[in-house]
């Protein structure tokens, strides 16, 4: 792929990123779109009479129109929040908070970001509802027969991620879904993993709720998204409530606007969705999903063979899975932690993760405390991977 020379940050320095899960670079398309907002569309939306209040306004809204083609959603099911957090608290604080009652369980897996677990933890407590745990197998993957065991009918939500942020799997969520609603549970999917590196569709999910990030899909940080199945729109309440989420306010009994309004009070991040717009752009135009998975695949296969020739390395996730389709590798170096190989790796301007990933559950589970986390997207090139190859076992037969 050859779109590194899209991406102005690696014009500044030499820069081997590999923190791609964490957050991903900015295409200067995007950056342009934000600046060009700024100095030539600012002004509030939804409110100003005036034309230039109202093109920041047709701005915005086209920007949920570029999102909601993007995952094959609804204008209405397209909701902006402050990111994947965000999505999902906001399904905890108003859908659950509703709907979970007393001896309801809520399912999640042992592999969720703290993002997807603590929200459901706090739930449940407070509702005195089961939260259970849906293990991960010796390969790294979903226990799917343990998952059915857990399903019963009391069943009210199943809150799994898409691609695990750890262990790259690739989590199969359309059965997931399928089975949930058998026992007519709803289905919460974390896309954060994967809405830049593979076609998200919520009606072929079927799920009930999405969430993701706009700066994981090289967008601005303060964007993220929630998909809301339109038939729920009416049953939850809106979070916050405010300007700009209301149609009639009076002091007897006021009524809010629908969906997707009805969930975004106050000022939005307006800029931040026209740079999520304009990154969805991008990607529609220099980004083929089948040839960025390819080309990811082929960095994980590289990656992983090298750090294999090492007894004292373990990766942690489905090594034959992530060699076809992954882009996130994790593992361990015995005697080294962590963070003094990130250390040791950023005196080269090489940039790579360590430590629980938010998932410190998942470690636990595995008997560990943290890791080390390499994670690509479509500028990270063959070389970058020898580069840091090269750098591991010169680390290694420094300490022989
Ligand atoms: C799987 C997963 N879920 C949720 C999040 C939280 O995303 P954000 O911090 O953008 O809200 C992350 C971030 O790393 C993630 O990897």
């Amino acid at each position: 792929m050859n779109i590194k020379k899209d991406f102005p940050i690696f014009n500044n320095k030499p820069l081997v990123y590999f923190d791609n899960a964490a957050t991903t670079q900015k295409p200067t398309q995007v950056i342009d779109s934000i600046v060009e907002f700024y100095t030539k569309h600012n002004s509030n939306i939804h409110r100003g009479i005036y034309s230039f209040g109202e093109y920041a306004t047709v701005l915005f809204e086209k920007s949920r129109t570029q999102v909601a083609n993007f995952i094959n959603a609804h204008v209405s099911e397209v909701i902006f929040t402050n990111g994947t957090t965000g999505s999902i608290n906001f399904v905890a604080l108003s859908w659950a908070d509703k709907f979970i009652k007393a001896g309801d369980e809520i399912i999640i897996s042992a592999m969720e970001h703290h993002s997807n677990m603590l929200p459901w933890q706090q739930i449940a407590q407070k509702k005195a509802a089961v939260l259970k745990i849906i293990p991960v197998t010796t390969g790294y993957e979903l226990d799917m027969q343990a998952y059915e065991q857990l399903l019963t009918p009391n069943t009210k939500l199943v809150a799994i991620t898409h691609i695990s942020n750890v262990l790259g799997t690739l989590n199969d969520i359309e059965l997931i879904t399928q089975k949930a609603h058998v026992v007519g549970a709803k289905v919460l999917i974390d896309a954060a993993q994967s809405v830049a590196h593979c076609k998200i569709d919520v009606k072929k999910i079927n799920c009930d709720f999405l969430a993701f990030s706009g700066h994981k899909l090289l967008g601005p940080t303060g964007i993220g998204i929630l998909y809301i199945k339109n038939i729920l729109h009416n049953q939850i309440e809106p979070l916050q409530l405010g300007g700009g989420m209301v149609f009639e306010a009076n002091i007897a009994n006021p009524t809010w606007l629908q969906s997707p309004h009805k969930f975004e009070a106050g000022t939005p991040p307006v800029a931040q969705a026209i740079g999520l717009a304009s990154a969805i752009d991008y990607i529609k135009t220099h980004i083929n999903f089948d040839h960025l998975q390819k080309h990811e695949a082929a960095l994980c296969s590289r990656l992983i063979d090298g750090l294999l020739k090492y007894p004292e390395i373990k990766i942690l996730g489905p090594i034959e899975q992530l060699k076809q389709k992954g882009h996130i590798v994790s593992f361990t170096i015995a005697n080294f932690h962590p963070h003094d190989v990130a250390a040791y790796l950023d005196t080269f301007g090489i940039c790579v993760r360590a430590g629980h990933h938010c998932a410190q559950p998942l470690h636990k589970a595995l008997g560990i405390e943290s890791s080390i986390r390499v994670s690509f997207y479509g500028y990270n090139t063959l070389q970058e991977i020898e580069f840091l190859l090269e750098k591991i076992e010169q680390l290694l037969i420094s300490t022989l």
